[in-house]
């Protein structure tokens, strides 16, 4: 599962990334990239900054207030700080929360929300959407009989690919999920990893994970954060060999610490 040297351009370049809540600087000057079409997996304990950097991604740290980042980001070479549309930023960049947060709204409304919220009305087009996005996220066969239910009467992991369809919704070319099975079982969990071994083939994928074992299922490459800093960035191979480039790499893959 893991493939050669992803070859891929440079998609999100992070340089010097620093972030603060209030005076407390929780990020302290990381640099790293994500390449076209690979799983970058991200691990590291609780607390780690991990959530704190993909919120500078796509510009959601600015909703929490006293929050700020410093430093570069750039999103297919635009700098993020100074991008004009900061909506479409958003809409590039897709985000999967660590807890189902299905919008009180039917499932089929769930997926048509960003749709319709970027002005499609056409009934046929957003059918198709919703289609698409459900399939695309294993949830059609389940759902497809009852899309005018309410989608939190979905069990946990139903509402969990629901996320995913959503965040597929306005067609993303970077898709980021964080800790996305802390909540759902094994079996459920297994499932979305196969969407994901099918999503790669179209879009670049940032996994941050609780689970160091999934990261080694499925990133090209793991990056492993440790209070605020990126220890390790190389080929998931070798952050899970014996001799990853940081000896607290290996204690933390291997379970010894953490
Ligand atoms: N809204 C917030 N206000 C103040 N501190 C925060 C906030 N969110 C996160 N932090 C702090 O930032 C640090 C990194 O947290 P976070 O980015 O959530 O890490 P992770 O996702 O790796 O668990 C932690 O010390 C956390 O307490
Ligand atoms: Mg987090």
């Amino acid at each position: 599962m893991v493939s050669d040297e992803p070859v891929g351009e440079t998609v999100i370049d992070v340089r010097d990334l620093r972030v603060h809540y209030g005076e407390r600087e929780v990020i302290h000057g990381i640099s790293f990239d994500v390449r076209r079409g690979e799983i970058l997996g991200v691990i590291g304990p609780a607390q780690s900054g991990k959530t704190s950097m993909l919120k500078c991604l796509n510009r959601t740290l600015e909703f929490t207030p006293g929050a700020t980042m410093r430093g570069t980001i750039t999103v297919d070479g635009e700098d993020v700080l100074r991008v004009r549309d900061v909506f479409g930023l958003r809409r590039k960049i897709g985000m999967v929360a660590p807890l189902p947060v299905g919008l009180p709204l039917t499932i089929y409304d769930n997926v048509a929300f960003a749709p319709r919220a970027a002005g499609l009305s056409n009934r046929a087009d957003l059918d198709d959407i919703v289609e698409r996005c459900l399939r695309q996220a294993a949830l059609w066969d389940e759902v497809k009989d009852r899309l005018a239910t309410l989608g939190t009467k979905l069990s946990g992991g139903q509402q969990q690919r629901l996320t995913i369809a959503r965040a597929l919704s306005h067609d993303p070319e970077i898709l980021c999920l964080d800790e996305f099975s802390i909540a759902i079982d094994p079996v459920t969990t297994m499932r979305i990893e196969d969407v994901l071994k099918e999503l790669r083939a179209t879009m670049t994928i940032l996994l941050v994970t609780n689970l160091t074992q999934q990261a080694r299922r499925l990133a090209d490459r793991t990056m492993f954060m440790l209070n605020g800093e990126v220890v390790e960035l190389d080929r998931t191979d070798v952050v899970f060999s014996d001799t990853p480039g940081d000896p607290r790499t290996f204690d933390y893959v291997s379970g010894i610490v953490g």
